[in-house]
């Protein structure tokens, strides 16, 4: 999909001038009622509060100190509706009641300003707080002063700082993933020697996305927000080792996610990005039949957990990936540019027997659960456009998902998290940047509530965390 750059700061300049040089004679009136006898030089004093008024909406440069603009992909701030719909006002959103911190350093006043139009808060823990600078720049690029956020385990953050600060002491390329490459990662503190040689099963590896795949960053802080506990750690990180090819080390940000060692995959060539074959129908059955349908020759799917599915279908609606359950875009109308269009795939809609999941993994270290890979979704998707159908079938949703989506505490909590990421959050133009995306995030999160209210869907307490 061909994701559209906007520019940052977009808004600049925009009514409070047109108040002032109204021509309305009302607006007139009060300055001859004071009598003033230098209509100059009122107008002059008008005019520098122009200025400085034009000045606090002026685009303040990006919070980092790198001074990069921010990527296509995650689309900064900017005015640009369709990634950015205001919420409508028929949908109830229930006040956030996360408790702002006052700590902190002031932000730039334009900032703040243009934040307030956009209905972010003014005050809010995550921006407000600042990072200690100083030891070396590669360790300031987790920022985990004040409280780390509670939906983070001790043993995320333990991989995200291996995937920040991991030297990176080889790579390879994974079988048939020309875009992706995977590196082993040694640690400062690391007991064990460097070894480049060995495989990935100690857990000390990560896989190199594209640029573009950032948003797969903003997943895993969406996934651990919303407690659903089923991807694996990803940050945002510029590289600059000798043992990456060139194009890897340009300096701009790119997504490495942890490699998880023991994820299951068929046998069968044709069928490896699943530890278990499903189709559509099956799938449908086995939710409808509330029970395991046995699947022709293989049985890894029957240990997968029921209410696995529910988490699975929520966290794909929020981020519309579509790979998964409909990689055959039957759920919305693809434009002509869309992978299931060219590869067409969209024409298998017609007959539902063909469809088949992908993506359907498991850990050979807890097949209960389902492992959610390559989570970058489609953050542009318009309103208009939301794939129902990955909905289908689910009667269950997530019980502490579904409690922080009506708390519409989700941006809130999102853009504290993605804090931590000091590299991602300064690619992206930090909160003003990030505000929109996980407005998009909070939207979909009602449009799913309303759903599940229209449906009479149930929701479940999580049996498995
Ligand atoms: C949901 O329940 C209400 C009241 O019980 C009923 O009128 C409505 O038809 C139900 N909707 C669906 C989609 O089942
Ligand atoms: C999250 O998942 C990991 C492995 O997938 C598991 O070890 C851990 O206990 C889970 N954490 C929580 C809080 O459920």
């Amino acid at each position: 999909m061909a994701l559209e750059q906007s520019r940052h700061g977009g808004l600049a300049m925009q009514r409070p001038s047109d108040d002032f040089l109204s021509s309305d004679p009302q607006a007139q009136r009060p300055w001859r009622r004071t009598g003033l006898k230098y209509p100059s030089l009122v107008a002059l004093v008008v005019l520098l509060a122009l200025a400085l008024l034009a000045l606090s909406y002026l685009p303040s440069p990006p919070t980092g100190d790198h001074g990069r603009a921010p990527l296509p992909h995650v689309a900064p701030a900017s005015a640009s509706l369709p990634l950015a719909p205001r919420p409508r006002r028929d949908v109830d959103i229930t006040p956030c009641g996360d408790k702002p911190s006052n700590r902190g350093i002031k932000r730039h006043r334009g900032e703040r300003q243009r934040w307030r139009e956009r209905g972010a808060p003014s005050h809010s823990p995550c921006v407000e707080q600042p990072c200690k600078r100083g030891g070396s720049p590669q360790e300031d690029r987790l920022c985990f002063d004040g409280t780390v956020p509670p939906w983070l385990s001790e043993d995320d953050i333990q991989k995200m700082k291996l995937l920040t600060h991991g030297q990176v002491v080889s790579k390879s390329r994974v079988p048939a993933h020309g875009q992706v490459l995977r590196v082993r990662l040694h640690a400062d503190g690391d007991t064990q020697p460097a070894s480049p040689g060995k495989d990935c099963g100690d857990g000390r590896c990560g896989l190199i996305k594209r640029p573009t795949d950032l948003y797969e960053v903003v997943a895993f802080h969406l996934d651990r927000v919303l407690g659903l506990n089923r991807s694996l750690p990803a940050v945002a990180r510029r590289f600059s080792s000798p043992v990456l090819p060139y194009s890897y080390t340009n300096s701009v940000p790119r997504p490495l996610i942890w490699w998880a060692p023991d994820v299951q995959h068929l046998e069968d060539t044709n069928n490896d990005q699943n530890s278990c074959a499903l189709g559509w129908l099956q799938y449908q059955e086995m939710l409808r039949s509330h029970s395991v349908v046995p699947v022709a020759g293989d049985t890894a799917c029957a240990s997968i957990q029921r209410g696995e599915w529910g988490r699975l279908a929520l966290f794909d609606f929020l981020l519309q990936v579509h790979d998964r359950l409909d990689r055959y875009c039957c759920g919305f109308k693809p434009d002509a540019s869309e992978p299931c269009m060219e590869e067409m795939l969209h024409e298998k809609c017609r007959n539902p027997s063909e469809l088949l999941l992908v993506h359907i993994l498991v850990r050979r270290s807890d097949p209960s659960r389902l492992v959610f890979i390559d989570n970058a979704g489609r953050p542009q998707q318009p309103e208009a456009k939301l794939n129902f159908r990955l909905l289908q079938g689910i009667d269950s949703f997530p019980e502490a998902a579904v409690a922080t989506l009506r708390s519409g505490c989700l941006a809130h909590r999102l853009l504290k998290s993605l804090y931590v990421d000091r590299e991602l959050w300064e690619s992206q133009g930090g909160a003003a940047g990030l505000w929109p995306l996980l407005q998009v995030l909070e939207r979909r999160g009602q449009i799913l509530l309303q759903y599940i209210q229209e449906h009479n869907l149930t929701v479940a307490r999580d049996m498995l965390r």
